[in-house]
């Protein structure tokens, strides 16, 4: 046994059972492998998986920051998450395991029947004129319909674009118009907590403003009256009545650097991007971070709640389980409905061995108290993540001793949408520090700088950028290869702006501390302010809006607007109300401000930028700091 190294602060070692158990046992040599010889590593890695045709390159630094990974090479990732497990026996394994919200029904596909589904969709897909490089937007709730949409777009080679089933019609028209998307995918209707959400409803008025739009697929979910546009609305299962929905459908062959999907997210201003990912370089990093950091096995059930419509679903929910061959399980619902026990007893039914989610989730289900996951048996699990937001130690240590009983390391993965993979995070080997993310994965290197880009004393905080390409990267944001270049490589040129804070630890331990630009993470959703105030504009009351995002116990942070009324409205409780319902019914519930506060006139500098930190420090009632630059 290794003497335990001396480190700073509360550790959490891993257990002897833990590390006999790792695949992967010693963390130094292999991060020493990636630093000393990043192209080989990775190179390694891309070579576990299967290409039409070899690269020439590993990376191609030589249009940075436009960097490419295996250039050269021929390959598609649908191939390797489905096709390529035919030949062993994974394919009678099951892939996916799906569990409907209320319990009453429940699905499961081998990944043999996933080929199946897959080609289905993919045939109905291309009978649409669906073809390579053509955007197909996807609306839906969680249901395996949703992997197979994704899935079925990747075989083809149309570039998919995920629209999260919890954003309403400003929020999906402007993704959709966007896009200009020729197809969307959705369903009658999705279940939250019981209630019914219309999302061909919101489809519907979405396209009242997207002319590019020829056909929508409307998978039946809920049942429920809807109304269908001749011509362009089909039901999905009578088009999978059609005999060209049968047989296989063939596999485009694409070149490693082709996009495979478009994702929107917000930014610090300005409309959401949309952060382009590839077939190559995301396969590889996808399957590489998730085999090492979740040591996948083949007797392992993997459960990731994140929702397919953010960048952890596509990642760790739909691309990187299926890459490794791993049996995924999906559920339907949300971790309370009906009882706050729902996620104890899934993973005590299904004997789930990882389970990653997200810390506000864990927060709200810690205020239950541990009598509901201690009905349950949850000897299953053996590893434990989280993913999208700082994680304060008290709910780290609730998760670690209830849910974990002490026995199962928490890898706690920080990494973004444009990231496409984990960039800082542990592996079960390494010792822990709740609250911490560790260090950075193989191959990459984090540096936290001040504003002039000199690194910071440990311990200090400072902007956190990453110094080496990786091959899940972003490689550009749709349409605007301007704005990639200035909102990432602009301010250290170089250097990789995460647009978070960080400081780092004498044990070179890092600590995320949030975002600095005007992202807000509610509940590990990030959203960006200018969406919500172009939300509060077109109500008639608003003359200008502010939004900020407030600390929250649960939430991490909540949504709080302020808002300049046009003369002749007055300020009450009522009209606070209905803006906030005005966000809910345009973006989306998940954008529902907590609250609504009415100011004369919003702070702003003499350029006219609205001065946030002043009203955050305001609204917090903390010291308004320098003002000399204030308007007036
Ligand atoms: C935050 C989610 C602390 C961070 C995968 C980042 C985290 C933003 C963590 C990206 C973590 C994500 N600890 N903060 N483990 N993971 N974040 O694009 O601020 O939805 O910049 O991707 O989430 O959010 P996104």
């Amino acid at each position: 046994m290794p003497e335990k190294p001396a480190m700073e602060g509360e550790v959490y070692f891993p257990s002897p059972e833990t590390i006999a158990h790792a695949n992967l046992k010693d963390w130094d040599e292999t991060a020493a492998f990636a630093r000393d010889n990043l192209e080989g590593f990775w190179e390694k890695e891309a070579e576990e998986l299967e290409w039409f045709q070899k690269w020439d390159t590993v990376l191609d630094e030589s249009q940075a920051p436009f960097y490419k990974w295996f250039t050269g090479a021929k390959v598609n990732i649908a191939h390797n998450a489905v096709d390529r497990h035919m030949k062993t026996f994974r394919k009678n394994k099951l892939a996916i395991i799906w569990e409907a919200e209320d319990g009453k029904s429940e699905r499961t596909f081998s990944y043999y029947a996933l080929q199946r589904e897959v080609n289905r969709m993919a045939n109905i897909i291309k009978s649409m004129g669906i073809t390579k490089g053509d955007r197909v937007t996807i609306y839906m709730g969680r249901i395996p319909e949703i992997v197979f949409a994704m899935l079925a777009c990747a075989k083809i080679g149309a570039i998919h674009s995920v629209v999260f089933g919890g954003f309403s019609v400003d929020a999906l028209q402007g993704r959709i118009a966007d896009s200009e998307s020729k197809l969307v995918i959705t369903s009658d209707g999705s279940m939250q907590n019981g209630k019914l959400v219309e999302l061909k409803r919101i489809v519907d008025d979405s396209l009242r403003h997207c002319p590019t739009v020829e056909n929508v697929i409307v998978v039946k979910r809920t049942g429920h009256d809807i109304p269908m546009e001749a011509m362009r609305d089909h039901w999905y299962h009578d088009l999978c009545a059609l005999p060209v929905a049968n047989g296989k459908c063939a596999t485009e062959v694409m070149d490693a650097e082709d996009p495979l999907f478009i994702l929107y997210t917000s930014g610090s201003t300005g409309k959401p991007k949309a952060i382009l990912h590839t077939h190559g370089g995301y396969m590889v990093g996808t399957y590489t971070t998730l085999k090492y950091v979740f040591d996948l096995n083949d007797e392992d059930r993997f459960w990731c709640t994140a929702d397919p419509g953010w960048i952890t679903g596509h990642s760790y929910l739909a691309y990187g389980p299926l890459l490794n061959g791993a049996t995924v399980f999906l559920f339907e619902g949300g971790p309370a409905y009906p009882y706050p026990n729902r996620w104890w007893q899934l993973i005590e039914r299904f004997g789930i061995t990882i389970f990653y989610t997200a810390p506000t989730a864990i927060r709200a289900l810690m205020r239950f108290g541990e009598a509901w996951p201690n009905k349950h048996d949850l000897s299953s699990l053996r590893l434990l993540g989280t993913v999208g937001e700082p994680i304060n130690p008290e709910a780290w240590k609730w998760f670690h001793r209830v849910i974990g009983k002490e026995k199962c390391p928490i890898m706690d993965t920080w990494w973004q949408t444009e990231t496409g993979a984990f960039m800082i995070t542990p592996t079960p080997v390494v010792p822990l520090k709740p609250g911490s993310g560790t260090r950075p994965f193989f191959g990459q290197v984090a540096e936290i700088l001040d504003e002039e880009g000199n690194p910071v004393e440990d311990g200090a905080e400072g902007y956190l950028v990453l110094t080496r390409p990786w091959p899940s990267m972003l490689r550009t944001i749709y349409k605007d290869p301007d704005r990639y270049v200035k909102g990432y490589w602009s301010k250290y040129p170089g250097k990789y702006l995460t647009g978070d804070s960080a400081r780092r630890d004498k044990d070179g331990y890092y600590w995320i501390i949030g975002r600095v630009d005007d992202v807000i993470k509610v509940s590990g959703h990030r959203l960006g302010t200018a969406e919500i105030e172009s939300a509060l504009i077109t109500h008639e009351a608003v003359a200008e809006s502010a939004a900020i995002g407030l600390p929250h116990e649960v939430k991490g942070q909540a949504i709080s607007c302020f808002v300049q009324l046009k003369p002749g409205f007055a300020p009450t409780e009522k009209l606070s109300e209905d803006l906030r319902q005005h966000v809910s019914k345009h973006l989306g519930p998940i954008a529902r401000p907590e609250e609504v506060r009415f100011i004369d006139k919003l702070p702003k500098t003499r350029s006219g930028k609205i001065m946030r930190r002043v009203l955050k420090a305001r609204a917090q009632g903390l010291p308004e700091g320098d003002l000399s630059t204030l308007e007036d």
